[in-house]
């Protein structure tokens, strides 16, 4: 693994394109779920310093807290409650401009305005959620949504 995360300084594409060449090389051949989920919330944080940023489990029909960077945050939720519920629930990505117009947003931090949720889908089930939160409104677009679906796809191939 290497140690340096370089940061692009150019546009939203060419930040994505750079961070996952290096999130590539900062897993190597690690297959350990939490080594590499803690490293992976830390280069997304050190890359975007959004609010929040980290992983939510699906261990007994649960999500549960992962790895993640930033503030604490609620421990378990169920399937179908808030973004990451809904997320698991309907196995698709979910990009929120304003967390206080989705229904059963869960607020684990005040500080939050925006959202994207993406899920963890292998062989077709899903394993868990990335979930970032932002302190801004509408921080997340389709370029957000394209590279963190890629992101995913490549990372449950290593945990
Ligand atoms: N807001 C999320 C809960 C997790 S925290 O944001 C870290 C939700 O509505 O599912």
């Amino acid at each position: 693994m290497t140690e340096h995360l370089e940061i692009s300084t150019g546009e939203k594409e060419e930040v994505y394109s750079t961070f996952l060449k290096q999130v590539v090389a900062l897993v190597g051949d690690e297959t350990d779920q939490t080594a590499n989920l803690g490293n992976v919330s830390a280069a997304l944080k050190q890359t975007f310093n959004h609010l929040w940023v980290g992983f939510y489990i699906i261990k007994e029909d649960e999500l549960v807290l992962g790895p993640f960077q930033g503030p604490i945050a609620c421990t378990r939720i169920q399937k179908g409650r808030g973004v990451c519920g809904k997320s698991w629930e309907d196995a698709i990505t979910f990009v929120v401009d304003d967390v206080d117009a989705f229904p059963g947003h869960i607020a684990c931090s005040s500080s939050s305005k925006s959202e994207i949720v993406v899920p963890l889908i292998r062989a077709g089930s899903v394993i868990g959620v990335l979930d970032i939160d932002s302190s801004e409104l509408a921080t997340f677009d389709d370029i957000d949504r394209k590279y963190l679906n890629l992101l995913c796809e490549w990372l449950v191939t290593v945990i």
